[in-house]
């Protein structure tokens, strides 16, 4: 059966059972092999992808449940509604040095990123919580909390500090004001 999935922001035709799971069509029908198999069943969170911006395990999705959603995976997630978060976890990932042998990760910064875009600024329990169906096998569990918790910073930090648009209209009211003085000395 024809279905049409619209997955990083690209319309695909698939030709499946409308039972195939999500997983399946992603890594053997679309070549997009970031999204990892771990259990099959909803349990470790390595098939974690994004279907309108919140976490689902494509395991355990039939494909045709998610025709006319958006569905985005690792490969699309910096050019994604998420990418502001995808940003910040990933400068956070690399500073921390958080991957060990990485099968779990992407996994991890699809959870990552949805949970930021929820709550932007998130205790180590909202971490802990929503964190836990992502199963780490080299227990990187720690650093994945750190991660989570300095993209956080960084992005409320980004979000105080001015624009380079406001930076020119501050310089240009300045500049208004100057010439307004000016004038009424004259
Ligand atoms: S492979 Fe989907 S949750 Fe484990
Ligand atoms: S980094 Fe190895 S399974 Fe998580």
């Amino acid at each position: 059966m024809k279905l049409s999935l619209d997955l990083n922001g690209q319309k695909h035709e698939v030709d499946v059972d409308p039972n195939t799971p999500l997983l399946w069509v992603i890594r053997d029908h679309l070549n997009l092999t970031g999204t990892k198999f771990g259990c099959g069943m909803a349990q470790c969170g390595a098939c974690t992808v994004h279907m309108n911006g919140t976490s689902i395990r494509s395991c355990v999705t039939p494909v045709s449940s998610v025709q006319n959603q958006s569905i985005t995976t690792i490969e699309g997630l910096p050019s994604s509604d998420l990418s502001k978060e995808a940003k910040a976890v990933a400068q956070a990932w690399e500073d921390i040095a958080v991957v060990q042998c990485g099968y779990c990760q992407s996994g991890q910064i699809m959870s990552a990123t949805a949970l930021l875009k929820q709550n932007p600024n998130p205790s180590d329990q909202d971490i802990d919580d929503f964190m836990s169906g992502n199963i780490c096998r080299c227990s990187t569990y720690v650093r994945i909390k750190k991660g989570i918790k300095q993209a956080a910073q960084s992005m409320s930090i980004a979000q105080a500090e001015p624009s380079d648009d406001s930076l020119f209209y501050d310089a240009t009211a300045t500049d208004l004001n100057k010439q307004e003085g000016e004038s009424h000395v004259a």
